[in-house]
């Protein structure tokens, strides 16, 4: 296990009917406040009113209409509204692209820049920010509780995460009833988004990282059980409330500290959507199994079989049959779960743009050299060209 600093702030609210504490929360960062939001779920679900009621004692700026795969004008909106109202704390309610958005609202704010887009380019943020408070709405990225977020250029066709330790939210309020109201589409994809954070972290090169590796199953195995209770029933509070602590935790360093190495399907889907601005978890359904096979192998094949045994019960003793039957279970469970498993079924019809999607997920990553089986642009193209 490698050396790691684990310090992850967020004072995390979770559970029902909390809301009596937020303008207490709110108040103690000052009284001029940014309200980010989306495109109108919180409006419909009644959240936004209940907000409002509980901010009654505030000042309250909005930047409303946060696009899923949020934009850099979006972003420098929000900078812009932040230095004209004295903002003292942001304020975001919705899933991870209305929680990006504020993260790099606030870094660009604290930039003093007008060039918005070379704060996100740059990737690492250690200027001053102001304080993030999250509502969540939606169980997927882990936004609520890391110091990430990933904005998209249309300009440039780049979509690139960034981050720091200053961005990490500083309270977050988990109710899982917030997320009751999650269609049946966007609850397969954060199940599949934090499936595949777990996955990223779990096929690494370190050796000796038990801990980090049973905590993965563990919280696999738990959304393998909850999402499809969440899919049938969206009201189950304990089937919400576990999606909900497993994206958190997914994606909070428990898993991912203490190893080295670097993600391969984020930096392959990112290119998807920002080319075709398509769900970021439904992309991760259908290059995860296809990337599996692709890097399958006699030395690894013990890894894909751990996983088969520890998360789906496989008693094959020969690893590479078993590895084999893991991966199939996992399309076969994403399939399940209503996710249109192949390209084309999301409009990506043909291949004309993967030889330059792939040359920018291997510049803009370090997948040629860092991943658990390290990828070239033609496997990425190959990789690409297995999921039509
Ligand atoms: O915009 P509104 O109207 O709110 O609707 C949203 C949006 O259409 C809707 N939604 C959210 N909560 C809802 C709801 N609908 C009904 N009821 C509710 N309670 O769901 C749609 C998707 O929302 P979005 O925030 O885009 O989803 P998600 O949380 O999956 O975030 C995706 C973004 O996060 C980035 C992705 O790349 C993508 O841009 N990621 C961020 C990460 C991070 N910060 O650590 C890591 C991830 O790997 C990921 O890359
Ligand atoms: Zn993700």
């Amino acid at each position: 296990m490698n050396n790691f600093t684990f310090n992850v702030a967020t004072d995390i609210r979770f559970g029902k009917d909390r809301f009596e504490e937020l303008a207490q929360v709110i108040e103690k960062f000052g009284k001029n406040v940014l309200l980010v939001y989306g495109g109108g779920s919180i409006k419909k679900n009644g959240l936004y009113d209940r907000v409002l009621k509980e901010l009654a004692g505030v000042n309250i700026i909005e930047l409303a209409g946060v696009e899923p795969n949020p934009r850099i004008e979006t972003v420098a909106k929000g900078a812009k509204l932040c230095a004209e109202n004295e903002i003292d704390v942001i304020l975001a309610v919705g899933g991870g692209s209305t929680i990006d958005c504020a993260k790099a609202v606030a870094a660009v704010h604290g930039s003093s820049t007008d060039q918005p887009w070379d704060v996100i380019k740059k990737r690492n943020y250690d200027g001053p920010a102001l304080p993030i408070v999250t509502i969540l709405t939606l169980a997927a990225t882990g936004s609520e509780m890391n110091r990430g977020a990933v904005i998209t250029n249309w300009q440039t066709n780049q979509k690139l995460g960034m981050g720091g330790q200053n961005l990490l939210p500083k309270v977050s309020f988990l109710d899982p009833q917030n997320t009751f109201s999650v269609g049946k589409y966007q609850t397969a994809a954060g199940s599949a988004d934090i499936m595949s954070h777990l996955f990223e972290n779990y096929f690494n090169v370190t050796p000796a990282t038990d801990v980090q590796d049973g905590i993965s199953e563990g919280l696999m195995r738990t959304v393998i059980k909850n999402c499809p209770i969440a899919l049938a029933a969206p009201e189950d509070y304990d089937a919400r409330a576990n999606l909900m602590w497993a994206s958190t935790l997914a994606l909070n360093g428990l898993t991912g500290n203490g190893k080295g190495g670097t993600w391969s399907c984020h930096a392959m889907e990112h290119e998807l959507s920002a080319f075709y601005d398509i769900t970021h978890g439904i992309g991760l359904a259908i290059l995860t199994p296809r990337w599996m096979h692709h890097v399958l192998n006699e030395e690894n094949a013990i890894k894909f079989a751990q996983y088969g045994r520890n998360v789906w019960g496989i008693t094959e003793t020969v690893p590479m049959l078993a590895a084999r039957m893991a991966i199939q279970k996992t399309y076969d469970y994403f399939k399940a779960c209503g996710i249109p498993m192949t390209l084309p079924e999301v409009g990506i019809k043909d291949d004309s743009k993967f030889e330059v999607m792939a040359k920018q997920a291997v510049s803009y990553s370090k997948i040629a050299t860092e991943a658990f089986v390290p990828l070239q642009v033609e496997d990425v193209v190959k990789i690409y060209q297995t999921s039509m």
